[in-house]
């Protein structure tokens, strides 16, 4: 299959079926994670996997604040809000986890550009799993940047979380949000030509 044809194919799946996924799927998902380009080919990335309990406690920890933050945020409707919190109590049932991890360097800009590699990692990883019937979602905030989290997944504190990413057998099709600007005739400047 074309790759812009995964690229475009892929979507954030927030509901899941109760169906465990192979642990070779998994590594298939890491081994292309880690084919990923890198700041002077530093390959900052670890991953930790994690199902079971250590699952269900980063789920606690985000339904908790999905309890608070929801119910008062303004911009989203009341349907979008019950949706949403049912979401959140365990990603829609994604039976693993990868937790995306990268040094913390002292040089601020070292340490954004290996966020930057991860980021390159986890957009691999998104797309071998659609490539595999598999889908996926990519959390950032609050979790990122949780010390829970961190503890929950044994994370020494020199290091950092890039992003959380539920995986396993899509459980709904979503709808591909549409393109700003899908010619591209403001987004792009072509110099020179
Ligand atoms: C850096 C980043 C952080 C994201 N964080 C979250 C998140 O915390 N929770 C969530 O449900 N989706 C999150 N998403 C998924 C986006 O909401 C999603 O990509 C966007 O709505 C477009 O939908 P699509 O992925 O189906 O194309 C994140 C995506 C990116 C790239």
């Amino acid at each position: 299959m074309e790759i812009l044809e995964i690229i475009k194919r892929r979507r954030s799946i927030r509901k899941y079926k109760a169906i465990p996924i192979d642990k070779k799927m998994v590594r298939n998902v890491l081994e292309a994670a880690n084919w990923a380009p890198s700041n002077g080919n530093s390959q900052p990335w670890e991953f930790v996997v994690v199902q079971g309990e250590y699952k269900e406690e980063i789920c606690s920890l985000f339904y908790e604040y999905a309890k608070g933050y929801i119910p008062s945020a303004t911009y989203i409707n009341a349907e979008d809000k019950s949706r949403m919190l049912h979401y959140a109590k365990d990603f829609g049932g994604a039976p693993c986890h990868i937790v995306v991890t990268y040094p913390k360097d002292a040089d601020p800009c070292k340490r954004e550009e290996a966020m930057q590699a991860c980021c390159a990692a986890i957009q691999n990883m998104l797309l071998q799993a659609e490539s595999m019937g598999l889908g996926t979602v990519w959390i950032s905030a609050p979790l990122k940047d949780s010390e829970k989290v961190k503890s929950i997944v044994s994370l020494s504190d020199d290091r950092m979380i890039a992003g959380i990413i539920p995986i396993g057998y899509p459980d709904i099709h979503p709808m591909a949000p549409s393109r700003k600007d899908p010619d591209m005739q403001e987004k792009v400047s072509w110099l020179g030509f």
